[in-house]
């Protein structure tokens, strides 16, 4: 089934084009270049000599060869203009990506651009001739939005929805891509402005909280339960959290102490909060900059994964959830998941990513039901923790990029000969920016911090898990100044 992608020039037709057809699998073909290669001339050359008429009866010609295309097709602009053309994109799915004038003069140089030759600002005449042809089509708003936020609106109009229970006993998960269109007649949606920029379309009122870490604060806690009282809800209500693990965590927070436990939804929408966050029944905030100090252990009653909504993560957040994930992989053995799949997973191909969130809730479970309150077994879950906790907490680098050198790390110290060294290093070298993966850190400050971590039973003695080999993490008492 052909998929067009119609808009001025400049709209990002193209480049989006590409991100799409590699998330989908899908083949990308770009009319303009078709029509460049059959008739072996730049555009602008055709235009000069032999006139717009004739490139736009070429241009159709080829339209209609891509009638039977399973493909992302990208249009010229000016497609729009004959009534022919506009018949055949009506047939199939096209989708009008809408980007104000004022951005796309921003956007665009003149090269290649017979239209423009006599300077940019004839855009506005080229707009005002189109746009109620234009019009006829769906019409998607990416005026706020980067490639990344744009690509994830055009697979809301492209995907059909689909949805799935993975089944375990201690978890209700649903795994429903497109999920977050359910929340449209919902109350008591909570979420962070980012997510609300994005999909606030779905959303009826949501309570919104800013971006990051900082959300989880016991002020936080304060507010939220004085609008829950304010707005009488009672246990028969339900709250959803809406947004990455910091919300997650605050709501799972107030969901489990607010009237002694409210029922509490999640949609989680990183893929740290989808492989690891809103999966096991952990929350807590942040207090006197300590991190995670207070919290309880409460299973959402339903925690609702909308891949789709992984795609709009910027690429340092997404990579975050790619390292949680992989920790997951290292301790039960499923590697070459990651390996084997390097390329797709940069691309963000969507059949990678549900894969890899399948396979990390049916991991991350199958470790937590054996120790629901962390008393034991559930600690190997740390992996990579120890270092890199105290890597994020000197350094300020996110989460999740810390757990990667933190595993790093702990490999380098505990565990230099083990058998899969290299296959782990080189994955994470291909995923952590290169300034981060080889950042030395002074000995003293990281022995001052691990020094302090929770997992300190006594004096210098620490419970880590420990790599044997891919599949056979142990967790270990060691002493810790034995190796620093
Ligand atoms: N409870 C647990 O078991 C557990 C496990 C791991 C991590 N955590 C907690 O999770 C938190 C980290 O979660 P995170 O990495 O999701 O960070 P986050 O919640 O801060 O999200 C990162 C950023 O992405 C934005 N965002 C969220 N969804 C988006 C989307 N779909 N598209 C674009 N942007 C989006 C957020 O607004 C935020 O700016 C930490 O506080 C950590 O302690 C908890």
């Amino acid at each position: 089934m052909p998929i067009y992608l119609i808009g001025m020039m400049g709209s990002g037709k193209t480049t989006l084009g590409k991100i799409l057809s590699d998330i989908l699998d899908k083949k990308f073909i770009d009319i303009d270049t078709e029509i460049e290669k059959l008739e072996r001339k730049k555009i602008h050359h055709i235009f000069l000599q032999k006139g717009e008429e004739y490139f736009r009866d070429v241009e159709t010609k080829i339209l209609k060869k891509t009638e039977n295309e399973d493909a992302i097709i990208s249009t010229g602009g000016g497609i729009i203009l004959k009534k022919e053309n506009r018949e055949i994109l009506k047939k199939h799915k096209t989708l009008f990506l809408y980007v104000p004038i004022e951005i796309l003069l921003k956007r665009i140089d003149t090269e290649n651009r017979p239209l423009l030759k006599n300077g940019k600002y004839k855009l506005y005449d080229i707009w005002n001739k189109r746009k109620e042809l234009y019009e006829n089509f769906k019409k998607i708003d990416l005026k706020n939005f980067d490639i990344y936020e744009s690509t994830a609106k055009i697979l809301y109009e492209i995907c059909e929805k689909k949805s799935s229970e993975i089944v375990n006993d201690f978890q209700k998960i649903i795994f429903k891509v497109k999920g977050i269109e359910d929340l449209k007649d919902k109350k008591n949606i909570f979420t962070s402005e980012i997510v609300n920029k994005i999909y606030g379309n779905n959303f009826i009122n949501p309570y919104i909280l800013e971006n990051g870490e900082k959300i989880k604060n016991i002020e936080n806690v304060k507010k939220i339960y004085l609008y829950l009282i304010k707005n009488n809800i009672n246990k028969k209500d339900a709250i959803y959290g809406v947004g990455g693990g910091t919300v997650t965590d605050l709501i799972g927070f107030i969901g489990s102490t607010f009237k002694r436990g409210i029922k509490t939804i999640f949609y989680p929408t990183t893929l740290l909060s989808q492989v690891d966050a809103a999966l096991g029944g952990k929350n807590a905030i942040n207090f006197e900059d300590i991190k995670n100090i207070i919290g309880t252990f409460k299973v959402p009653d339903k925690v609702i994964i909308d891949p789709l909504t992984v795609i709009s993560q910027k690429n340092e957040n997404y990579y975050e959830g790619i390292i949680e994930a992989f920790k997951l992989a290292i301790i039960d053995g499923n590697i070459s998941l990651f390996l084997d799949n390097i390329k797709k997973i940069k691309k963000r191909n969507l059949n990678i990513i549900m894969d890899i969130i399948k396979f990390s809730v049916k991991t991350k479970l199958s470790i937590v039901s054996k120790d629901p309150f962390d008393n034991n077994i559930r600690k190997i879950l740390n992996l990579g923790h120890t270092f890199g906790h105290s890597f994020e907490s000197i350094t300020g680098i996110s989460h999740g990029l810390a757990v990667g050198w933190g595993i790093k790390k702990e490999i380098e110290l505990f565990g230099p000969n083990i058998k899969d060294k290299k296959l782990i290093l080189d994955f994470l070298e291909e995923i952590i920016p290169e300034n981060i993966y080889n950042m030395n850190i002074n000995i003293n400050k990281l022995k001052k911090f691990i020094l302090h971590d929770k997992k300190i039973i006594f004096k210098n003695q620490i419970t880590i898990p420990i790599i044997n080999t891919v599949g056979n993490v142990e967790l270990k008492k060691i002493d810790i100044l034995n190796y620093l």
